[in-house]
């Protein structure tokens, strides 16, 4: 794989290091491209017209959902575009028509967008069970067995953790979801982006992703369901209608059902484009990448006295996002020196898992260096060396 070209299509990293690609990633010029075209030539509504460029438009962003679909093994093109990996998984949490004396079992690590949902339909009466992770942030997929009961509608979990880097047994928990009749959601925000995903084979019934986390524009995300037709829509309007009468509706069929209004068109062509740079670089080629990377700084934050790293050192079990704090600084306080000092861009404080936090006692949150295919040894090596020289001092 060769960094420097890729990094050729990121004129923004000249300057900057950037290691918060789990937060957003960078986007690439040919994404860039990809979304001007639209608007200075073909610039109009999809689904909609007969004219020329209404055509156009319509073919680009169906276009944009097969490509998508096959990213992620999927066989039919009924992957729904949305804004965000949020907004795919409400569109499940509120669809799924759940109420009294149903359960959902979500788990600890989870990101606020798959657990809040979730938790909301307290309110109506459905039963929350939170499976926890060990203190490597793995889990025992035996532990979910013990959670489902007869109750058990949904179980909705994290493929890759955003705080600790660590991969879930989904295999195992589809195995144990299949035998007891409940239906799987699997967050892949973290995970599409980085590693080859073919939702067929982890065996699961919805999965989400976010499209700007992967080179995509922000203001995307995708939701796939093995079968979109249990899902009742969320928003009903223009786009998403077969036919109307005065008492009653007909829903489109496909990935139309689920977008009503004007959809993000531009975003959804760049996310398209997005898919094409993956694969033209290789999933398997990205992966190796990451992983190399990440095993170095790994092992270089374990050797720095007064650093803590949280979540398994394995790197079988894990993506590039490394949580980490220094001394008792404050992990704002050492992502600003981060920037200060060598231009390095990490996140610091909560990640959206305060229940995660909480659970290991850090008020404060961590540090969290994220890696992409665009990163290089380099960095890695400067970025050690920032860390060692604040820890030395600190
Ligand atoms: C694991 C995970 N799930 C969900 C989300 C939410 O993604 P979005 O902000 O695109 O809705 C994130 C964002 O960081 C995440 O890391």
């Amino acid at each position: 794989m060769d960094v420097e070209r890729i990094r050729s299509d990121f004129p923004i990293l000249n300057d900057i290091t950037y290691m918060d690609s789990a937060s957003t990633s960078l986007t690439p010029e040919p994404v860039l491209e990809a979304i001007l075209e639209y608007y200075r030539e073909f610039n109009a509504n999809v689904g909609r017209g007969v004219h020329r460029l209404s055509q156009l438009a319509s073919l680009k962003y169906d276009d944009a959902h097969r490509k998508v679909a096959g990213f992620i093994g999927a066989q039919n093109e009924d992957v729904v575009f949305t804004k965000n990996s949020t907004e795919a998984i409400n569109l499940v949490a509120s669809g799924l028509g759940l109420g009294k004396g149903d359960r959902v079992v979500t788990t600890l690590i989870e990101h606020h967008s798959n657990f809040l949902p979730w938790m909301r339909l307290k309110k109506f009466g459905v039963d929350l069970g939170v499976v926890l992770p060990g203190e490597d942030g793995l889990f025992n997929a035996s532990d979910f067995e013990y959670a489902l009961d007869d109750k058990t509608r949904v179980v909705a979990v994290t493929h890759a953790s955003n705080v600790l880097g660590t991969i879930s047994p989904i295999r195992e928990i589809s195995r144990i979801c299949k035998e007891q009749g409940v239906l799987l959601l699997v967050d892949g925000a973290q995970s599409a982006p980085h590693m080859h995903v073919d939702v067929r084979e982890l065996g699961c019934d919805f999965f989400i992703f976010s499209g700007h986390k992967m080179l995509g524009p922000t203001g995307t995300g995708v939701l796939w369901a093995k079968d979109p037709e249990v899902i009742e829509p969320l928003f009903y309007g223009g786009g998403m209608i077969e036919d109307v009468s005065i008492d009653t509706c007909t829903l489109a069929q496909g990935y139309e059902r689920l977008e009503a209004g004007t959809p993000h068109i531009a975003g959804g062509i760049g996310l398209g484009k997005a898919v094409d740079y993956l694969e033209g670089v290789g999933m398997d080629a990205i992966g190796n990448h990451e992983a190399r990377l990440t095993k170095k700084i790994l092992d270089g934050l374990v050797d720095i006295r007064g650093v803590q790293v949280y979540g398994s050192l394995d790197p079988a079990h894990r993506i590039g996002v490394v949580s980490f704090n220094v001394e008792s600084l404050n992990p704002h306080d050492v992502a600003l020196m981060l920037d200060e000092a060598a231009g390095i861009m990490v996140r610091s404080g909560h990640h959206c898992c305060i229940p995660l936090m909480k659970h290991f006692g850090l008020e404060a949150g961590t540090l969290r260096a994220s890696l992409y295919l665009y990163n290089t040894e380099e960095e890695v090596d400067r970025f050690l060396e920032v860390v060692w020289e604040i820890a030395r001092v600190a």
